[in-house]
């Protein structure tokens, strides 16, 4: 559920009328709602009930300071990819011990500053990464809390772009190999083993993988115990999916019970690191119409937003629902939305019924509050978006819309 809303013919974010954003910032601009962030961040927050937890927001989602702020000020921790999205999440004071660092590739500098900065843990996804770890970790006197991220080979029925716990993926060790990591860690002197992660893939629309990866992992927890590995932390990832179009995906307080009716008698502090859930239906990118024309075989509609803005239908063949700022009564046709740059996989939409909208009308493209911003890029020499939050009938911009001096500032 979010605060996107058609009234009185219009489409509003909270108490602001799109189409004045658009007129005041600008187009294409991507629109966040605080009190649709707020209920989705409570949501999680709340589905574990009584059970010990921390909710780290994945950083890769939506990593826009002004955003991070907002989630931490409510009590958001954060999962981290890399040292730039460390530093994000510092910059808008994000307490380090609710940071949790994922991935499989961390660099000797992101360890570093990772150790530095305290955060809680690492989620470990190799044997050579443990071990460099341990020795940053002792050379810098500091000890580096650890969780090694398996890999349950469990089948998590999405986009095979966005799966990562089968067996043939990069991600995690499997359960052999991790037993070895585990035992590693506890005789190196700087490092804690401490917790166990898993993360088996994004946009997951049924209950199942989840909790047979959470049952394989607390299998795998307890023959730890009698190796003398005691785990504190159970993190399970991101993955909630979202409806973009018709799935009707589980809400956060189904995944909350499947996890407190697994985790019955155990004392474990549960780790969740959503993204997509609490920040997709949160935004919207809107976008003003060029043109329009019409070939033999197909309608066009030309906007100005494009897939250095918004990559997912390109990427992923992705669905996003589209929809007029200022909804007209009108014929229906079936058109693709595209923008301005030169490749034909640049596309908002393909094939879609929509009214026969015309230039100088603006679209709002719904969903797009996950993996929108934090994926664009500047393809064609295009500056990036402008990002707002809107919060109540309040507007404040999050990110101002990139120049032409931006697009060369770092060319010598
Ligand atoms: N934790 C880890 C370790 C992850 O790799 C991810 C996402 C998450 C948490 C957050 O997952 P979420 O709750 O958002 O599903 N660009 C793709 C999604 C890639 C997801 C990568 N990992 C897309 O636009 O669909």
């Amino acid at each position: 559920m979010d605060y996107f809303e058609y009234r009185d013919g219009e489409l509003w974010a909270e108490g602001v009328r799109v189409k004045e954003l658009a007129e005041r910032f600008g187009t294409p601009l991507y629109v966040y709602s605080k009190r649709t962030l707020t209920r989705h961040y409570h949501a999680f927050d709340t589905a574990l009930g009584e059970l010990d937890h921390l909710t780290c927001f994945s950083v890769k989602a939506n990593g826009n300071v002004s955003l991070l702020r907002l989630l931490g000020g409510l009590g958001a921790g954060v999962d981290i990819v890399s040292g730039g999205e460390l530093h994000r999440a510092l910059t808008a004071g994000i307490d380090p011990r609710k940071i949790v660092f994922s991935g499989v590739g961390k660099q000797e500098h992101e360890i570093r500053d990772a150790l530095k900065a305290d955060i809680l843990m690492f989620n470990v996804e190799s044997a050579q990464e443990l071990k460099h770890i341990g020795r940053i970790a002792a050379e810098m006197n500091t000890p580096a809390r650890i969780s090694i991220r398996i890999n349950p080979d469990v089948d998590p029925k999405t986009h095979p772009y966005i799966s990562t716990g089968l067996k043939k993926n990069k991600f995690g060790l499997d359960m052999l190999e991790a037993a070895g990591a585990y035992l590693l860690a506890k005789e190196a002197p700087f490092v804690e083993p401490v917790g166990m992660d898993c993360h088996i893939g994004s946009q997951l629309t049924q209950i199942d993988p989840f909790v047979e990866a959470l049952k394989k992992l607390l299998a795998f927890a307890d023959r730890l115990q009698f190796s003398g590995v005691d785990i504190r932390y159970l993190d399970l990832g991101g993955g909630l999916g979202i409806t973009y179009n018709e799935e009707a995906p589980p809400l956060p307080a189904d995944l909350g019970q499947a996890i407190v009716d697994s985790l019955a008698g155990r004392t474990l502090t549960v780790i969740l690191e959503p993204g997509r859930a609490i920040a997709g239906n949160a935004g919207i990118l809107v976008t003003q119409v060029l043109y329009t024309k019409k070939s033999s075989a197909k309608n066009f509609v030309i906007v100005d937003a494009a897939m250095n803005d918004l990559v997912r239908p390109s990427l992923y063949g992705a669905y996003h629902r589209i929809g007029e700022v200022t909804p007209k009564y009108r014929e229906k046709i079936v058109v693709d939305v595209v923008g301005p740059i030169c490749e034909s996989s640049d596309f908002l939409a393909q094939d879609r019924r929509l009214p026969a909208v015309e230039p100088g009308e603006h679209l709002a493209v719904f969903s797009a509050g996950a993996y929108g911003f934090t994926m664009s890029s500047q393809y064609n020499a295009r500056p990036r978006a402008a990002e707002v939050i809107v919060d109540g009938d309040q507007t404040t911009q999050a990110r101002r819309r990139e120049t032409y001096a931006d697009l060369i500032a770092l060319e010598i």
